[in-house]
């Protein structure tokens, strides 16, 4: 069994809805999980963050980038980072925003070097992008390769909000990384 974190952030709840689809994945690898809204920094999310075997970070893009409160989080696992407590845990990242592109790129981007910063061992993607198989199932319909991408409507959050497809995809990106960190705790 390993144990995997989703570190996530969300202020309208779109994010939220894919924390929890990517969360069903993890479920269906095998694995236990646990999500912690990052908005809210206290001992339990430390101490929950340094026994994970794998920590999956999510966060909305605002202004191209990560949100605010998850930036706090970021500058406030300087503590952990010191120890680098986090060193070859699994870790991958989502975000989710109004743009088809939006410069999600950008938040993924920060995460990974985040993830690096903490000497951490990143997980991609994964899924092949439909679009170029004309499969019409929409898989990685944002045909994203660093981490997992959705989109939402500036509507309320609901089953179709963020993207059904993106959504669908979420489960799909959660399995693979409950799959990629039982691989990585067996090995060890
Ligand atoms: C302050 C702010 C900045 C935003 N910046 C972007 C952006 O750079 N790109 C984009 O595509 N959407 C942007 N959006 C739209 C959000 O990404 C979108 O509403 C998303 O669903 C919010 O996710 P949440 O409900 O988890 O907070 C922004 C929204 C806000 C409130």
């Amino acid at each position: 069994m390993a144990h995997i974190c989703i570190a996530y952030h969300s202020g309208f709840g779109h994010t939220e809805v894919i924390a929890k689809k990517i969360a069903e994945g993890v479920k269906a690898s095998g694995c236990s999980v646990d999500l912690h809204n990052v908005a809210e920094l206290n001992d339990a999310l430390w101490e929950h963050l340094g026994k994970a075997d794998g920590i999956i970070f999510g966060s909305p893009t605002y202004m191209a980038n990560v949100s605010a409160p998850f930036k706090a989080f970021m500058d406030a696992s300087s503590k952990p980072w010191f120890g680098q407590l986090w060193k070859d845990k699994l870790a991958a990242g989502f975000t989710n925003s109004g743009g088809a592109s939006g410069d999600k790129m950008l938040t993924l981007q920060a995460m990974g070097a985040f993830a690096a910063q903490h000497s951490m061992i990143w997980v991609s993607q994964g899924l092949w992008p439909s679009a170029y198989n004309g499969d019409g199932k929409g898989t990685n319909r944002l045909s994203s390769w660093l981490g997992h991408m959705a989109q939402s409507a500036n509507e309320a959050a609901s089953e179709t909000n963020p993207n059904a497809e993106d959504q669908a995809s979420a489960v799909l990106f959660g399995e693979r990384f409950g799959k990629a960190t039982l691989r990585w705790v067996k090995g060890a």
